[in-house]
């Protein structure tokens, strides 16, 4: 599946990445400014944090209690769009999803 991640000035990067794979993984490989992922995927960084847009919100699995507890802690405000990408796997599914990058990420 292909994903897209707008930075904050508008610039979008489109990257392509296998079924099953992290997001945030797949983010950090591609250099992706802004995604940190401090914690490897473990839940317990929040540097992952995503805005992801209104039409693929409901086509993610739910959050996790964890999910929700972390995004308490994000450098930037959460929103009702906002997830934690190292708890989302690609699947066929999420090609074409689109995300925005936070502003700050710490
Ligand atoms: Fe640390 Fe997602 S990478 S919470």
């Amino acid at each position: 599946p292909e994903v897209t991640f707008t930075q904050p000035s508008g610039e979008r990067i489109t990257v392509s990445a296998d079924v099953g794979r992290s997001l945030m993984k797949v983010a950090v490989e591609n250099l992706v400014p802004g995604i940190v992922g401090e914690c490897g995927g473990d839940l317990s960084c929040a540097t992952c944090h995503v805005f992801v847009d209104v039409p693929w919100v409901a086509k993610l699995p739910p959050m996790t209690a964890e999910e929700e507890q972390m995004l308490d802690v994000t450098a930037e405000e959460p929103t009702a769009a906002s997830r934690l990408c190292c708890q989302i796997t690609l699947t066929e599914d999420l090609d074409g999803l689109s995300l925005h990058v936070p502003e700050t990420q710490r």
